[in-house]
């Protein structure tokens, strides 16, 4: 569902802009080729004057090859009674694999998003397993968070949402992510000044961003698809264009070298910034205090627990999981 949206805005050329021809490949499973082939005849039906190549298979090491863009979006859902660690073995296992492909075929140089949750621990997973590619280039997504974030600000002051500056979410993308208020402006003006209510934006407006995506599960009855396909569009965007002076955006990045003091050697969500050449760089300007600190901090936890989770996929010998009873994907709540 995701992808269904995804790839007809990348196809028009709003994303990489007017001037790049896209060629897109397709990964699927046997289960999912003909629906693969179904999309692929309505992309060709489309008629984009940017698109290139359509093509699909079934195999990493076949699709992957010379890609400069990895859009790893399938994943499993948790079913019933399934434990996080289980679901944290199945998707990592094929983490794993799109990394060991990606390593192997892909250019040297390609920028992957990954999407499927646990998303975070994936991207450590997939990072891990393709040392060729710079793990600076790995991201996870939390945008989605980002966007939702400023949805629920520029609600909150009664203004249009591109007012809203300067929001992170910090960590993991799950419901201890935290949507960092102290930071975020509304038009240059601090939030806490402008919405005068540090009580809601500790409460109601942290929430509301951490379970969105389990409130609209019950309200669809599936995850978000379109917004999550916008999410990606900007996530990449943000890549590929040079971020607006004073500004920044959030993704999930390799935290060797950040200077805010989170563990090196995990995934985690932070400001960053782009020049618009698929790299990004840190932001400095950045401030906290203790709620901000102590939140930070659980959510860092719940990384690190997971990553204890998932050794044996990433080469540090045997998995031992002890995640949190609390930990939720945004969906599961
Ligand atoms: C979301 O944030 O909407 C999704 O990650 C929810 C989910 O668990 O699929």
């Amino acid at each position: 569902m995701i992808s269904n949206h995804l790839l007809f805005k990348l196809a028009s050329g709003e994303v990489f802009g007017p001037d790049q021809p896209i060629a897109l490949k397709l990964l699927g499973s046997e289960r999912s080729f003909h629906a693969l082939e179904g999309v692929a005849m309505e992309l060709e039906d489309s008629l984009f004057p940017l698109l290139r190549e359509v093509s699909i298979g079934i195999n990493p090491y076949d699709v992957f090859q010379d890609v400069e863009w990895a859009l790893l979006i399938g994943a499993k859902p948790r079913g019933p009674g399934m434990e996080r660690a289980d679901l944290l073995d199945i998707n990592g296992q094929i983490f794993a694999e799109q990394g060991r492909a990606l390593n192997a075929v892909a250019s040297c140089n390609v920028k992957v998003i990954v999407v499927g949750n646990p998303c975070n621990t994936n991207a450590l997973i997939c990072l891990k397993n393709a040392p060729k590619i710079p793990a600076k280039n790995f991201h996870a997504l939390t945008r989605l968070d980002e966007n939702r974030a400023k949805c629920q600000l520029a609600l909150k002051a009664g203004v249009f949402y591109d007012k809203v500056s300067n929001v992170t979410i910090w960590g993991n993308h799950s419901t201890t992510q935290v949507p960092d208020f102290l930071n975020a402006r509304i038009n240059g003006l601090p939030v806490i000044e402008v919405t005068k209510d540090r009580k809601w934006l500790e409460v109601e407006f942290t929430e509301k961003v951490q379970k969105r995506g389990g409130v609209l599960i019950k309200k669809w009855g599936r995850s978000s698809a379109a917004s999550t396909a916008v999410s990606i569009a900007d996530a990449i965007r943000s890549l590929v264009t040079p971020t607006p002076e004073g500004d920044w955006f959030s993704s999930g990045v390799y935290t060797n070298g950040n200077p805010y003091g989170i563990a090196e050697d995990i995934v985690f969500s932070m400001p960053c910034r782009s020049k618009g050449d698929g790299d990004y760089e840190f932001v400095n300007n950045v401030i906290f205090d203790d709620y901000l600190l102590e939140r930070i901090t659980k959510t860092e936890a719940e990384l690190l627990a997971e990553k204890r989770c998932v050794a044996h996929l990433i080469g540090e010998g045997v998995a031992f999981c002890d995640i949190p009873e609390d930990t939720m994907l945004p969906g599961e709540m």
